[in-house]
């Protein structure tokens, strides 16, 4: 089996990402550092990442949690801030699948199963992710006809997004905006190009997924409905 593969069956991360821990030099096969993609791993090697020995695990966990503002949505950090993964107490190891800002928070799914992962953060499957959020003053309609159209913004495209206008608050508006790519601070620099600021970001669905009553910091395992819809996908 291919290393990323492997790793990624291992519940190390996406595939995707596993072949940039071992473009990094992180994996160790039988001792020996790879960083070759093509590498085969067979039964009976001892896989390493980080120094840590890891094995195929064939339980797959998905688990959504509220995050909160103010932990990153990496399995470590090396600037030492709280990650999500910090909130779930259970052995088994799990990533995050996307990412939301330090200062987002809001639903976000944690797995072991890789390929679930690339399912959902493929741009090619277009899932919907629903954001509530807080925008300073009052946006016009021409702001939004041009975001709902789509826009460049320092050279990156963002395609149009579904925007619903939830009401008027104190010096700000409530939006909910649902995109499909999840580029990189995509509702940030989607509002700042019309020269606004996000005062307030927390997903609140993913799909067929909602966010609910959770409270911050809080988990929970998905559902088998939860689970069918995203293996749907
Ligand atoms: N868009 C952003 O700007 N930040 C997030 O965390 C998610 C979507």
């Amino acid at each position: 089996m291919r290393i990323n593969k492997y790793l990624s069956g291992c519940g190390i991360d996406s595939r995707r990402k596993c072949e940039k821990l071992v473009t990094d030099g992180r994996v160790r096969v039988n001792g020996k550092t790879v960083i070759e993609l093509g590498t085969d791993v067979k039964e009976g090697d001892a896989v390493e990442v980080d120094g840590k020995r890891v094995a195929l695990t064939f339980k797959k966990i998905y688990i959504m949690l509220n995050k909160p503002k103010g932990c990153v949505c990496t399995v470590s950090d090396d600037k030492g801030r709280k990650t999500v993964i910090d909130f779930v107490n259970i052995k088994e190891r799990l990533f995050p699948v996307g990412r939301l800002d330090y200062d987002t928070e809001g639903l976000l799914l944690l797995t072991n199963d890789g390929d679930l992962a690339n399912k959902i953060t493929h741009p090619k499957n277009e899932v919907k992710k629903t954001y509530s959020v807080r925008v300073e003053g009052e946006p016009t309609a021409a702001e939004l006809k041009r975001l709902r159209n789509g826009i460049e913004y320092n050279g990156v495209k963002y395609s149009g997004a579904d925007i619903a206008v939830i009401g008027a608050e104190e010096g700000a508006t409530r939006l909910e905006i649902t995109i499909t790519e999840g580029k990189n601070h995509e509702i940030k620099n989607m509002i700042e190009s019309l020269g606004r600021r996000v005062l307030f970001l927390k997903r609140i669905s993913i799909g067929g997924i909602r966010l609910g009553g959770l409270s911050r910091g809080e988990w929970r395992y998905l559902n088998s409905r939860e689970i069918e819809y995203i293996k749907s996908l």
